[in-house]
């Protein structure tokens, strides 16, 4: 695992932002992306690049069960404003919060088996889950449903008007088809980062620490701030 601290949010996203370009230079051409407050100052880069996404393809993460594609807080909502709507791709693909378990399990994991993820964005959980493979999540998992903890439910309530509407449930990539890509670049930002990034870095391969399994992976880069990087 490469580490890189940066000053501040806007500085990672820069960071990112050039491993991106050089990835395209080198021919990558499908990208998982992440949603959350971490990849925004990447996306915003992006927007304001001059990089062209028209023949590329992109595979979120992940997705909340139970809402309309259309919804202010779905993701896929999310990812057209900050990003596909200035930035068109070839395709773009996030689970579908409305399908069944049954058929999107087997619809995402066809998806992905015929794109294979060149660059992985992640962000990550308090409690170092990646996507939404919260501790615990087997790291053979493909895509699959999950019970959001509380610890992400918490987190994730600023964006509700109130802690009741958010999801419960979501759909998510599995871990193992998140280290199926070439290069995964990880962001984390602020103190609440701090322990999951120290456990991910130094702390034993464990399932309870879903992270962790990236010590494995050959080619990963984690961008922190100072505050993040404070338990390293
Ligand atoms: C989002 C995702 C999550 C977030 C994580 C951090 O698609 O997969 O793992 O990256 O919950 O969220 P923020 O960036 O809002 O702190």
């Amino acid at each position: 695992i490469k580490i890189e601290v940066v000053k501040n949010k806007e500085e990672g996203g820069k960071v990112a932002y050039r491993l991106i370009k050089e990835a395209m230079e080198e021919g990558a051409e499908v990208f998982g992306l992440a949603t959350g407050s971490t990849p925004e100052m990447l996306y915003k880069e992006l927007r304001e690049s001059d990089l062209d996404f028209s023949d590329k393809i992109a595979v979120n993460l992940d997705e909340y069960i139970g809402l309309e594609a259309d919804h202010p807080q779905s993701y896929e909502h999310f990812m057209k404003e900050q990003l596909f709507n200035d930035k068109p791709f070839k395709e773009t693909h996030i689970p579908d919060g409305l399908a069944t378990e049954e058929d999107e399990n087997e619809r995402y994991d066809e998806i992905l088996e015929k794109n294979p993820i060149d660059v992985q964005i992640l962000g990550i959980g308090t409690n170092a889950h990646i996507g939404f493979n919260e501790p615990g999540t087997p790291f053979d998992t493909k895509t699959h449903k999950i019970k959001l903890t509380e610890d992400t439910i918490q987190a994730n309530k600023r964006y509700f008007e109130s802690e009741d509407e958010v999801p419960d449930y979501a759909y998510s990539m599995g871990i193992a088809s998140i280290m199926a890509a070439k290069k995964i670049i990880l962001m984390a930002y602020g103190k609440n980062k701090a322990e999951a990034i120290e456990k991910t870095v130094n702390g034993p391969v464990s399932e309870d620490v879903p992270a962790s399994i990236l010590q494995k992976h050959p080619d990963v880069v984690i961008i922190v701030d100072e505050e993040a990087a404070s338990q390293l």
